[in-house]
């Protein structure tokens, strides 16, 4: 077993490891978006969904990548395998629909049938079709694995273990969440957006533009130069900034109670918590009414002591996480798309593709708000996934609206041919290291 090494702060990292001045043209060069497709999206492990989208034999659903189109289905032993979603006969593609349920894969075209594990099971008018050899017309398999309750995909049929990829730093730290057992709640949705796909993953990696575009959240994110912490686990990482009222060390007590009783509105998730706490606060009320902390106590610590006992009655084991789990959201980056923040008991994460077109300026995003439930609620209560056809139709809630509304705009600047390249500062550390990962993954 590997022992987990802390997260640390920017002062003892080496930055002269990362990249600092970024091209301009990896965000709108054809060229390179076409380089991209070859060295990155089809040769990196990928998300292509959940596992409990896909719960019986039989459930299958496709994951396309540009251009290229797989699909993933579980068999008759429960395993999860992935196929390049195309007959074996001339080619026609097997799966037309996004996902669906089947006993067998019948081809529309000749009716050739495939077996769950890709086998091909019969042809169609074997008289008009003459001896042929069944094994040497499988569906073409490339790996599949889960982790964290999530499907991974990768087109490369000679690709490495997913545990390799990710590796062990990553894999227990995430399973400490119990993120396998999170459900979607309150929203699952996808939408085209006017930007590279790289624009949202550099966007969701710094907490700096808090200050330009999210001002609501600088009551509750105190950006101090250096209170980041950092772990950093070769091409994935994270880093957190503690969740706390601002200026702590100058407001009152009552100022800081009445901070986080603001929260909801932009941390919806607290309210579940608020009934404690604000018993808890009670319980430290003099007779006069004057809030009396005990020794070591903070406004923070209650928050995270009524965290820890409202998730530990719902059913979710929080034994593993920290008391800064309990208020800290983490931000999670796993190569080459997939970001999230979690902290104990819930999660939202974006994921960001290339555009199908291949046009660099454009991408796909995928938005979920994930929270731990008991098992019995969970179908009950599983956002259902939503497809976003016409731009600005979808209520996202504010903070990312205002992300959503920033990203074009970022494109729109990229695209001069004057810029070269853009800078970045110290406390973009983490989109600093996402493209040391790019540099390396695309030769550069
Ligand atoms: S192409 Fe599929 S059966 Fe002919
Ligand atoms: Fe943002």
């Amino acid at each position: 077993m590997t022992a987990i090494e802390p997260l640390v702060p920017v002062a003892e990292i080496d930055m002269a490891q990362f990249p600092w001045a970024i091209s301009t043209d990896r965000y709108v060069c054809p060229d390179i978006a076409a380089r991209e497709r070859e060295t990155i999206w089809m040769k990196c492990w990928q998300i292509a969904g959940r596992e409990d989208e896909l719960p019986n034999p039989g459930d299958w659903k496709r994951h396309d990548i540009l251009d290229q189109s797989f699909v993933i289905v579980r068999g008759k032993d429960g395993k999860l395998r992935g196929f390049v979603n195309a007959c074996r006969h001339r080619g026609n593609i097997l799966c037309d629909a996004a996902k669906g349920h089947t006993p067998k894969f019948t081809c529309p075209y000749h009716l050739w049938t495939y077996d769950l594990d890709g086998g091909l099971f019969a042809v169609a008018r074997p008289d008009l079709v003459g001896p042929i050899d069944k094994a040497e017309h499988k569906l073409l398999e490339v790996p599949v694995d889960t982790a964290f309750g999530f499907v991974f995909i990768n087109p490369d049929p000679q690709a490495g273990p997913l545990a390799d990829f990710l590796g062990p730093q990553v894999v227990e730290r995430l399973n400490a969440y119990k993120l396998g057992e999170m459900t979607p709640v309150g929203m699952d949705v996808r939408e085209e957006l006017d930007c590279n796909w790289k624009v949202v993953v550099d966007a969701f990696s710094e907490g700096y533009h808090i200050i330009g575009v999210h001002p609501e959240l600088l009551k509750v994110i105190d950006l101090q130069a250096g209170s980041a912490r950092h772990g950093m686990f070769g091409d994935h990482g994270c880093a957190v900034s503690p969740f706390e009222v601002k200026d702590a060390a100058n407001a009152s007590l009552e100022e800081q109670v009445q901070a986080i009783r603001d929260l909801p509105s932009t941390f919806p998730t607290v309210a579940e918590v608020l009934p404690l706490f604000e018993s808890m606060i009670a319980q430290r009320r003099d007779a006069a009414g004057t809030l009396v902390l005990g020794e070591g106590e903070t406004v923070r610590t209650i928050l995270q002591q009524a965290t820890r006992q409202t998730l530990t009655a719902k059913g979710l084991d929080v034994s593993t996480l920290s008391d800064d789990q309990m208020s800290d959201n983490q931000g999670w980056f796993l190569f080459p798309n997939f970001f999230m923040t979690i902290r104990a008991g819930e999660a939202t994460t974006i994921m960001a593709w290339p555009h199908p077109s291949g046009d660099p300026g454009k991408c796909i995003w995928h938005v979920t708000a994930y929270m731990w439930l008991p098992e019995a609620f969970r179908s009950q209560y599983r956002a259902q996934p939503v497809v976003v056809s016409e731009r600005g139709t979808y209520p996202y809630f504010l903070a990312l609206q205002q992300d959503y509304d920033q990203m074009p705009r970022q494109q729109a600047g990229l695209r001069n041919k004057g810029l070269t390249h853009l800078s970045l500062i110290r406390e973009e550390l983490s989109v600093a290291r996402f493209h040391r990962a790019w540099n390396r993954w695309m030769g550069a």
